[in-house]
């Protein structure tokens, strides 16, 4: 025992500390620079249920606090994910939530059913708010169709199953509710935000797709309200996210409320941004002489 044990719901991670989807793979011939396992979990760039290239370059623009991407979601599609990209992670021992994107609830049915019927697949997060998928309703922003996509795919597994929301929503409170009466065991807060940049000098939009979706310390504060809300009114767990990137933020997050953390733009600039967030945690742990990271989740309080 290391005191950073958490549980998700039903879920038990060795500590609260994983990728944000689509910003850290996993491929056994070209490893990153820290052992896996030390992870809390992984989360794999989402997968849709067929294949699709992504949207066209540029894809990524800097900003002074965050990066702006609208990368569109490239997939292989569900067979040879299953075939190909699955295989990669037997044997590994940090779980792996699948982060799926779906274009209608029975989409999400299908990629739910058909993953959670493989063992090395703890659980599903469906990835309800991606900003760049052109002729799409985002269900995340939608009642009606976030309580059916979640039920779609609550129907079809036992399996862990987070929902991930965007906080472009009139009531983050109400879409997590939402999630909570339709089965989710849990709630990923938030996705990045729809924004965009423009080369003033030649007058040109920067992404190919004009827009992007914003991550990032410019998110940071946001992504911090919106889990202290939802951990103080709604009963399900929180998986916070949105500009993590030393271990005062992650500490922030945790006081908030939030039971587990991810975290994505940091890994860019420092791939070793996660484990190095692990190694903070057990620090302060021993620095505060407190015996369990369950002690700060939530401990967060108004002066
Ligand atoms: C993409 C998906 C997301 O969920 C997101 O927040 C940003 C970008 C994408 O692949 O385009």
């Amino acid at each position: 025992m290391t005191g950073l044990e958490v549980t998700v719901g039903s879920l038990a991670l060795r500590n609260p500390v994983m990728p944000a989807s689509g910003t850290f793979e996993y491929h056994p011939d070209s490893p990153p620079p820290f052992d896996v396992n030390h992870l809390g979990a992984i989360v794999p760039k989402s997968l849709t249920l067929y294949p699709q290239l992504g949207n066209r370059p540029s894809r990524l623009a800097e900003t002074p606090s965050g990066l702006i991407n609208s990368i569109g979601i490239p997939s292989l599609g569900l067979e040879r994910f299953l075939a190909e990209v699955l295989p990669r992670y037997e044997g590994l021992t940090a779980p792996v939530m699948v982060s799926v994107a779906g274009y209608s609830p029975q989409e999400y049915l299908t990629l739910t059913e058909k993953l959670s019927a493989v063992s090395l697949v703890a659980g599903i997060e469906l990835n309800l708010s991606c900003p760049n998928l052109d002729q799409h309703r985002m269900p995340a922003q939608d009642v009606g169709l976030l309580r059916e996509s979640v039920k779609s795919a609550r129907s079809v597994t036992d399996k862990p199953l987070w929902a991930k929301l965007s906080l472009e929503v009139t009531s983050i409170v109400e879409m997590a509710q939402a999630c909570l009466e339709s089965g989710a065991d849990a709630v990923t807060l938030i996705n990045t935000f729809r924004a965009m940049a423009i080369d003033s000098q030649q007058r040109r939009v920067i992404l190919g797709n004009g827009t992007g979706g914003l991550s990032g310390p410019a998110i940071r504060p946001m992504a911090l309200a919106a889990v202290w809300d939802v951990s103080h009114a709604v009963d399900i767990p929180v998986i916070g996210v949105g500009g993590i990137t030393t271990v005062d933020d992650a500490l922030m997050f945790l006081l908030a409320g939030a039971s587990a953390i991810q975290i994505g733009t940091a890994s860019f600039r420092q791939p070793l941004t996660m484990v190095r967030v692990i190694e903070g945690l057990t620090g302060h742990l021993a620095k505060l002489g407190v015996a369990s990271i369950a002690e700060i989740i939530g401990a967060g309080h108004l002066s």
